[in-house]
Parts: structure tokens; sequence; C-alpha cells
């Protein structure tokens, strides 16, 4: 069975493309079929290209986000996916905000799928300057999130 997984930051430039394209590499490593996308909950960038740093940071172990072009979260999205993924508290309240009415698709944290790795939001390293230390974290959950979906 194919899964539908959007992945969601704020902006849509730094985090939320970086978990969609190692989610999608990591995925087909295990040949776990796949849908997958990224959005923002906020609309700044919209038809921008992830931010170039995280674009570098991601190309250095592999991973290509030049093609994505960020966008906004819509009411579609809660109906076209199986499973929206926040990076961090806010936009998982961002998200619960814009859900639609009597829609019941599972919205979660991308940490919780690693509980042991010390945060609970996915640092932005817009802010933080911290490209590798973002990385880092989502791999293993997204690599932790591959296995769940394939177990
Ligand atoms: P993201 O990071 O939510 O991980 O894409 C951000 C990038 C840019 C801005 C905020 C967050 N900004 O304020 O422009």
């Amino acid at each position: 069975m194919t899964r539908s997984v959007l992945f969601v930051c704020l902006g849509n430039i730094c985090r939320s493309p970086t978990a969609e394209a190692v989610f999608r590499a990591l995925a087909a490593r295990a040949e776990l079929p796949v849908l997958t996308d990224s959005c923002g909950t906020s609309d700044w960038h919209v038809g921008a290209p992830p931010y170039g740093p995280s674009i570098t940071a991601a190309a250095v172990r592999g991973y290509d986000l030049s093609a994505l072009r960020a966008r906004q979260l819509s009411a579609r999205d809660f109906n076209a996916f199986d499973l929206i993924v926040a990076m961090d508290r806010d936009n998982l309240r961002a998200i619960e905000a814009k859900r639609p009415r009597g829609n019941a698709t599972p919205v979660a944290l991308l940490l919780e799928e690693t509980p042991d790795c010390g945060a609970t939001d996915v640092p932005d390293p817009y802010y933080t300057r911290d490209f590798d230390g973002t990385l880092d974290l989502v791999e293993e959950a997204c690599r932790a999130l591959v296995a769940r979906l394939a177990g």
C-alpha cells in the first residue's frame, strides 16, 4: 500500500523540504512506496526554492532539494495525505487550526518518531544556522518513520 506523507514547517524553505527529500530517499532505499510532499503554514515564501544553505547541507549528504518549491498548507491537504508531520509544536497548532470540520487525518510531530533524541521541535536552521544539526535530527526521525511505516 502506498502511503502519503506531508511534512510541514513555517516557511517551507528549510525544515520541511529537507524532511521531504530525506524521507523520499530513505523510503526509496527501503523500497517502501510513498508519496511525499511538503508545505508551510505561512505564505511567506510561496514559489521560492529551498534556502541555499539548506540545499547545500542536504546535497553534501546526497539529498537533492533543488527542484522543490514552497507552497502553503491548504484545507485540501487534509484529505490528500494519510499523515501530516509537523516540524514543531507551533506549526502543529497552526495545522490543527486549518483542519476542515470532520477531517480525522493524523497530525504528528516529526520528533515523536525519535523520543530519545533530546528535542521535541526540529530547530529552525534559518535562525540557529546549525544546518547539520537539523539534518541529523531529520535523518534519524525519517529513518524511524520509514521503519514504522514499513513494519
Ligand atoms: P522553515 O524556516 O520554517 O524551516 O522553512 C523558515 C525560513 C524562513 C522564515 C521562517 C522560517 N522567515 O521568516 O522568512
